[in-house]
């Protein structure tokens, strides 16, 4: 997670991205980043943006920057009147779940997530039914109503610690079946799955890589834990888009592949451009919905807010509150 405060005006930010913003496109930013700034002031606003937001989002106007879990903390410390949560829909629930007395906007509604969208919290009382006494361990890419109905959440960067703190020889962990395989593999504990995928990291290959290798001697290759096991299996690290963020800065001077969503490799080499990034690039159309004209529009009309049922909320809260405090 990184801090941004824009100095030397609209220029310094350009010099920021310009290796990958044509300057006739950056034109075409330049009057809502400049409103953004304006709006933010006046509204006392933080926008806080995942890794997966294009550049002139990410590097432009984000106040913070992360993963999943990045954004959930700074949701929950940060004093600003109102975030904009330049994200995909359940990471702004998550920031309400912890900032309840903030207003959280996100730019577009249909932001969504092929994880949340596939389970629900009575699918997560039916598993729970079918075994007893094995607690519940819910990723946070799903809704407030899923996380109420669990005993603690976790995201992709802490799911390993989390499982582990629990002392358990087996664990439901929902909704990602290969997330779930993946930490399996990892901690020897025995996890009973939801069969729910990411829609843009499922479609990668093991034979997709192996070509990559071949194309391009020395290459390392990094990949998201929502991947197919045996994509992970022919990767040389696997991590939250944080540590994958990490991992490149230990390794700038490598050839790097990210087998993950577009927009991190296109962050990622603006602030590494010696860094060779090879980029197979899956995109995922919700974090795409929003853009600098939606956050735009969310700071002008103040839309749209997201409001939790408080008795969901505070259930869901102890989930994510237990996950935070490991
Ligand atoms: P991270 O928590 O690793 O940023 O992942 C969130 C996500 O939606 C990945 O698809
Ligand atoms: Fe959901 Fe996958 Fe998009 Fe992440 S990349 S928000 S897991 S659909």
């Amino acid at each position: 997670m990184n801090q941004i405060t824009p100095q030397g005006g609209t220029d310094a930010l350009y010099e920021r991205v310009r290796h990958l913003v044509p300057a006739m496109e950056w034109e075409t930013f330049l009057a809502d980043i400049r409103a953004i700034e304006t709006l933010k002031r006046e509204r006392n606003a933080v926008i806080l943006a995942h890794n997966y937001q294009t550049p002139e989002i990410f590097h432009c106007v984000a106040d913070i920057r992360g993963d999943s879990l990045a954004l959930a903390r700074e949701a929950q410390e940060t004093d600003a009147d109102v975030i904009v949560m330049a994200g995909v829909h359940f990471m702004a629930e998550t920031a309400k779940m912890l900032n309840p007395h903030g207003t959280v906007l996100i730019p577009d509604r249909k932001a969504g997530c092929s994880l949340a969208d596939s389970i629900t919290g009575a699918d997560v009382r039916a598993l729970r039914a079918r075994h007893p006494g094995v607690p519940v361990v819910t990723y946070v890419n799903t809704s407030a109503e899923v996380k109420a109905e669990s005993d603690i959440c976790c995201t992709s960067g802490n799911a390993k610690r989390v499982v582990e703190s629990l002392g358990t020889d087996s664990v439901i962990m929902i909704p990602d079946e290969f997330l779930a395989r993946n930490i399996g593999a990892e901690t020897g504990i025995r996890m009973i799955t939801w069969p729910g995928h990411c829609e843009v990291h499922e479609r990668f290959t093991p034979e997709e890589i192996d070509r990559m290798r071949a194309d391009n001697p020395g290459l390392v290759v990094l990949a998201h834990p929502e991947c197919p096991p045996e994509v992970v299996a022919a990767s040389d690290f696997s991590g939250s888009t944080a540590m994958m963020a990490d991992f490149v800065r230990g390794h700038a001077s490598d050839p790097i592949l990210l087998v993950t969503e577009c927009s991190m490799s296109d962050n990622l080499a603006i602030q590494y451009p010696r860094t060779a990034f090879v980029r197979p690039c899956n995109m995922c159309p919700h974090m795409k919905r929003i853009t600098l004209s939606n956050i735009r529009h969310a700071l002008e009309t103040m839309t749209h807010e997201v409001t939790l049922d408080p008795e969901l909320a505070s259930r869901g809260r102890r989930a994510v509150e237990r996950m935070l405090a490991i």
